[in-house]
């Protein structure tokens, strides 16, 4: 390996949002970011930023979007043009931008569950209702319930569905035919797709990530993809993402919106760091998905052998861990349990919505030897529950 992912760095008083814990033994496996340091290369790009003494408005030069478009292209097969795409200073600020502008006033947005927590928040917060379909659960794998979908679809309440193309939190990369069918059924209702691809290029060696916009015409015309170097580049507090909208009028009307809702800007930041990421640190990507491939094997390994009462979901995208924890319980009970007993911190299941009940989310991308820390933790945490329901 080229690149260093196994030293670990204290993140305690930098103001992490993961890492401001209320006790020193605490372990937090949780919030989407990554104990690993960022790529060298862009590090060296916000140095020579933070160099330059001036920091004023910043515009969308132009490296930018090509930055984004060769990217996309050469690994994704993702074409877009420079004008059918904008800046946006994250993929949540356009979640919540669409949903005031695509939404019907009081109407339903679509989404698949379990699925990340905040697209409620962004549907609820703006006054809209979550239409829930709830993935196909077999015991080892997700698949979507295309009847209730389209059922849904067809609620004339309904115009906007969000995808999490990957699925998180169970890991799953959705397949061409999969998203032609979504796509197809969307066009067929009148429904607009708001694809959130910020776990895209985090996806296990050997699959295949698809943009949703990338499968045919009618996905194309009829989406709008979120995507960022956030996730993938460890970059969440650089807040940088951008947003890919082929279709004129759908992109006039929700730039328009995301300019109102002041999301549009970029910092003096926001531009080299990504443009550092696509443009410079693509082997440091390949490095850290074999990392995460590696982390997440162990996991499932680990568990197998040692914790009878909890199942790995196999997924093949995110860094993030689906855990069916129904052997136990609920997933809420047993992770508040975790962190008194143990203090390792997970999320439970239930924030995910529908289906999410029974299961826990573990973040593994951490150094080899707190993977280890958090894994024997997760064992003694699941021995000790066991032990206090049968006493
Ligand atoms: C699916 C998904 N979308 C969006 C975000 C956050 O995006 P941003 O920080 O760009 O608002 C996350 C963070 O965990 C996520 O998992």
């Amino acid at each position: 390996m080229k690149y260093d992912f196994d030293t670990p760095i204290s993140r305690r008083n930098t103001g992490s949002y993961k890492w401001d814990v209320a006790k020193e033994n605490e372990l937090p496996m949780w919030v989407a970011d990554m104990d690993f340091p960022v790529a060298p290369k862009i590090t060296e790009a916000l140095f020579k930023r933070v160099a330059h003494p001036i920091y004023g408005y910043q515009s969308e030069a132009l490296p930018w979007k090509q930055s984004y478009i060769k990217f996309w292209e050469r690994r994704y097969d993702f074409r877009f043009s420079e004008e059918e795409m904008a800046f946006a200073t994250g993929v949540v600020p356009t979640l919540s931008s669409a949903v005031r502008k695509l939404a019907k006033a009081n109407g339903k947005v679509l989404i698949m569950t379990p699925v990340y927590n905040i697209f409620f928040n962004s549907i609820v917060n703006n006054g809209r209702t979550p239409s829930c379909s709830e993935l196909l659960y077999d015991g080892e794998k997700y698949s979507i319930d295309f009847e209730d979908l389209e059922k849904r679809m067809g609620d004339p309440e309904c115009s906007l569905m969000i995808l999490c193309n990957p699925q998180n939190p169970v890991g799953r990369l959705y397949g061409k035919e999969e998203l032609a069918k979504i796509g197809e059924l969307a066009k067929k209702h009148g429904v607009i797709v708001v694809s959130d691809e910020i776990h895209g290029p985090i996806s296990e060696p050997g699959t295949r990530y698809i943009p949703f916009a990338s499968v045919n015409e009618v996905n194309r015309m009829n989406s709008i993809t979120a995507i960022a170097p956030t996730k993938a580049f460890n970059l969440a507090g650089v807040q940088t993402s951008a947003v890919v909208i082929p279709n004129e009028e759908i992109r006039k009307a929700f730039l328009r919106q995301l300019n109102t809702d002041e999301c549009a800007e970029p910092n003096v930041f926001s531009l080299p760091a990504a443009i550092s990421a696509f443009e410079e640190s693509e082997d440091w990507l390949e490095e850290l998905n074999q990392v995460i491939a590696r982390n997440r094997k162990i996991t499932e390994s680990f568990v197998k052998d040692n914790i009878p009462d909890i199942k790995v979901i196999h997924g093949q995208a995110t860094y993030l861990l689906w855990l069916d924890v129904s052997k136990l319980g609920e997933g809420e009970a047993f992770a508040s349990f975790l962190k008194e007993e143990t203090g390792l911190i997970v999320n439970p299941g239930p924030e995910y919505g529908k289906g999410g009940e029974h299961f826990i989310r573990l973040n593994v991308a951490c150094p080899l030897s707190r993977l280890q820390d958090g894994l024997n933790r997760l064992k003694n945490g699941a021995i000790a529950y066991k032990k206090k329901q049968n006493a």
